[in-house]
């Protein structure tokens, strides 16, 4: 594990760049003035502990750092460390987490402490291959753990560090197409030393001065490398595709969780949009769609519960919301005629289209392996 003390530190070996070229050295120097106090971060000086990382990183999955805060401290306070947390009955580490959303998160959670503690001898690994085949763990959070609690030079790229890099460089592509070009930009960014924090600057500058709107380019470090700002339109990054043509349509899409970790699926017709792809039981898609009567159209008698927010999606020739439904089913229940369950470490394998896949994230079930 790292030390963050500044007398421990080395100077950043930045290596020659354009006059404007950004510079990590004073993206770190900026940290060390500005950085957040936040309880999961390691002060100046105190060791980076990876449980602590990574238990952060998995409540920071599309959840806001201040919702975050109590519940972290709470966890910790309960469950100190990873092999604590792998011996607390699930059913209590289900409960601690109601109110964070996302319970596929928090079966992860205590699958990949289990999986910690049984194949790793209680200490996480350090490289982001290894950190990947943990339950939970996708490519961004491997990175991320492997960057902060380990000082590795993986990279780590969330919404905020996106932002931060789509314009620095005025990235032109839309997103997501443009992912691919931010990712290889940010590489170019992170530093030999100290990357670990230099990871956490990226997300600090992202969160308090590069926002999405009205960015404080004023106060920013890289103010001078910028080529938004240099051109002055730096809110307008990053790009995003143009809005779909059409008329909005609406359905609604069912989201059946068996107790033994298995999804409710079904194949579209093969005939027409999406046909054979893969798909969670869904209402047809409609301009009069009637959310009252959604449950209409459940596929099987359970306890639903809406997920709040909708899912926004642009086909080709029409934009399309969905709302997500989620219900528990035990081990034993059959799939209705048509459908079949799938085990959810196996979903990511389904022929499944995009809108799919953002309906099954909205569900709080990540897919095991990240989409190029
Ligand atoms: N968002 C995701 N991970 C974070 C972290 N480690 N610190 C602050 N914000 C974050």
């Amino acid at each position: 594990m790292r030390v963050a003390g500044a007398a421990q530190r080395k100077k950043p070996t930045v290596k020659e760049t354009a006059a404007d070229a950004p510079d990590p050295a004073a993206l770190l120097a900026w940290y060390d003035r500005h950085r957040r106090v936040l309880p999961w971060r390691a002060m100046p000086g105190e060791t980076a502990d990876a449980y602590r990382v990574w238990l952060s990183e998995i409540m920071l999955q599309q959840t806001t750092v201040k919702a975050v805060a109590p519940y972290y401290v709470r966890f910790l306070q309960r469950w100190p460390n990873v092999d604590e947390l792998a011996a607390a009955p699930l059913d209590d580490v289900l409960r601690a987490w109601a109110g964070l959303g996302y319970y596929a998160r928090a079966r992860n959670l205590h699958a990949c402490a289990g999986a910690v503690v049984a194949e790793h001898g209680g200490r996480f690994p350090v490289t982001e291959d290894a950190l990947r085949t943990l339950p939970g763990v996708g490519a961004y959070t491997a990175a991320a753990i492997a960057a902060i609690a380990f000082d590795r030079r993986a990279v780590a790229i969330d919404g905020n560090i996106e932002r931060v890099v789509a314009r620095l460089f005025a990235v032109e592509m839309p997103l997501p197409a443009a992912k691919t070009e931010i990712r290889r930009f940010a590489k170019t960014l992170v530093p030999e030393s100290r990357p670990g924090d230099f990871t956490q600057a990226m997300m600090d500058l992202g969160a308090t001065i590069c926002t999405p709107k009205k960015p404080a380019c004023s106060l920013c470090p890289w103010f001078d490398p910028c080529e938004a700002r240099r051109r002055g339109d730096a809110e307008t990054f990053p790009r995003k595709a143009a809005k779909v043509e059409g008329k909005l349509r609406r359905g609604a899409s069912f989201v059946v969780i068996r107790a033994d970790g298995h999804v409710l699926v079904r194949s579209r017709p093969s005939k027409g949009l999406l046909g054979g792809m893969t798909e969670v039981p869904s209402t047809a898609w409609t301009q009069d769609f009637d959310e009252t009567r959604a449950l209409d159209q459940a596929p099987l008698k359970a306890k639903w519960r809406r997920v709040s927010g909708v899912v926004e999606h642009g086909f080709t020739h029409f934009p399309l919301e969905q709302s997500v439904y989620v219900a528990m089913m035990p081990a034993s229940a059959n799939a209705p005629a048509g459908m079949r369950w799938v085990p959810l470490a196996e979903l990511h394998g389904e022929a499944l289209p995009n809108v799919m896949r953002k309906v099954i994230a909205h569900a709080g079930i990540e897919l095991r392996r990240d989409r190029p």
